[in-house]
């Protein structure tokens, strides 16, 4: 049976095949839009099995912040391959995993972000976070937002909630409460009154109950649509978890390793969480999550939490050249460098076209609200498809996010030409939809 995609690009022999194989043989819970086969990346740019070359807008989801095929992310996993790839870090020490924490902690530079636990993916490090959170303060309960994406795996999915697909028939789950999020523009509310309101539910929920671990927040939301929430809530939320007793726990899964201009996304609003989970950039392609607080938070015995390939040394290798080359390259100043022309012409676009409902972002982290039209703000589907459609089929890469949503998170290495051509090739994407030409 032949598969069905998002848009029916040009299928060639090569691609054929490989599609009809992995059919066979991977399981199908993993959704491709898209029916590109890749063979090759190198920087902003990835290839596939037919030759195409493609604009890469996505990063492999926000990894790639180094760029694909980042020469030095690629002599040290040589380097170390050579040598030995798994030490065991969970019964023998190895000084690369400590060398890694170490230039970890040094970017994170906050004085209590000072102890660190490895791991290989997003999903970990939060359940890390979980686990730190649950063991410290012997409380059971933790709060979460709606429309957040945290994870896969149980601790975490119990706090994931941004598509009904991804709870369905796997309750019960473990005690966590959603609250509402300030997604303002789907709120129909000012950014202000959305983030008043976000504030009152949450307080409500923690003087509810006196049994709550942690609160989990994407400092902004991913999967959930890109949504950035007004300086004064991620400020309030940090008030809240102190007067209550609460941790707070930043996810900066996607968020982090520089893609809004800082090295956590929560430094753009001057607060400091008391846990932090990263994974997907920090490993510069290889798989590599980190759990981050203090030592006084980070409280738990020998055997408390563990693992068998946390601290890989390849990831190893691979993480600290990474960590290394974002900030030779300054890469956070060209996340905002280049953010901010990419969100002028996202702006003026706005103003132009009825199916762009919203635009907002932070660096190279920017969603793209796809509407029926700008009164009613209903979300559109087929159109947000439709575009990251034409893009495909004009060589670019889109994801999508939330509803109906487009997100740009390209390599952070992108030049302003690069840019460029990707906002001309986004731009007559849209132009083809909203005139129904496609
Ligand atoms: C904010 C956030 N947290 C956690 C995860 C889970 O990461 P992983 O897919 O590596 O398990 C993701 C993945 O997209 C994410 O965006």
């Amino acid at each position: 049976m032949a598969e069905r995609f998002l848009c029916d690009l040009p299928l060639g022999k090569r691609s054929q095949n490989i599609i009809n194989r992995d059919k066979k043989i991977v399981s199908g819970c993993t959704t491709r839009d898209l029916s590109i086969v890749i063979k090759d990346g190198k920087g902003c740019y990835l290839t596939d099995v037919e030759g195409r070359r493609y604009l890469d807008f996505g990063a492999g989801i926000a990894v790639m912040n180094v760029g694909h095929a980042n020469p030095e992310v690629l002599a040290a996993v040589r380097k170390q391959a050579n040598h030995m790839t798994h030490a065991g870090f969970a019964d023998f020490y190895h000084e690369l995993p400590v060398r890694f924490a170490e230039t970890l902690v040094k970017t994170i530079n906050h004085p209590n972000l000072n102890n660190v636990f490895l791991s290989n993916s997003g999903t970990e490090a939060v359940e890390g976070s979980y686990k730190c959170a649950r063991w410290h303060t012997k409380k059971k309960r933790v709060i979460a937002f709606n429309g957040c994406f945290h994870g896969r795996t149980m601790g975490s999915l119990s706090m994931t909630n941004s598509k009904k697909v991804q709870r369905e028939r796997y309750a019960p789950f473990l005690p966590v409460t959603h609250v509402p999020y300030p997604y303002w523009y789907r709120m129909k509310m000012e950014p202000e009154d959305a983030s008043n309101f976000c504030l009152d539910k949450l307080e409500n929920s923690m003087k509810k109950n006196n049994d709550t671990a942690a609160l989990f927040m994407e400092t902004i939301q991913g999967e959930g649509g890109y949504v950035v929430p007004p300086k004064s809530f991620v400020k309030g939320v940090r008030k809240l978890c102190t007067k209550y007793n609460i941790l707070y726990c930043d996810d900066e899964v996607q968020s982090g390793g520089f893609r809004t201009g800082k090295f956590l996304a929560i430094d753009n609003f001057g607060v400091t969480p008391d846990i932090v989970s990263m994974a997907k950039s920090i490993g510069g392609g290889m798989p590599l999550g980190a759990t981050i607080s203090s030592r006084k938070i980070m409280d738990w015995v020998p055997g408390a939490h563990s693992n068998t390939f946390g601290g890989n040394l390849v990831s190893c290798a691979a993480g600290i050249a990474a960590l290394n080359y974002m900030k030779k390259k300054k890469l956070g100043q060209n996340a905002h460098k280049i953010g901010k022309l990419i969100m002028k012409r996202l702006e003026e676009m706005k103003e132009q076209y009825e199916i762009i409902g919203d635009v907002r972002g932070l660096g190279l982290m920017i969603g793209i609200e796809i509407v029926k039209d700008k009164k009613s703000r209903t979300p559109s589907v087929q159109e947000r498809d439709a575009i990251q459609c034409e893009a495909a089929r004009k060589g670019m890469i889109l994801l999508g996010a939330g509803k109906s949503v487009i997100r740009f998170c390209p390599p952070l290495v992108i030049t302003k030409q690069e840019a460029e051509k990707g906002m001309d090739i986004f731009e007559e994407s849209v132009r083809k939809v909203s005139f129904n030409s496609y």
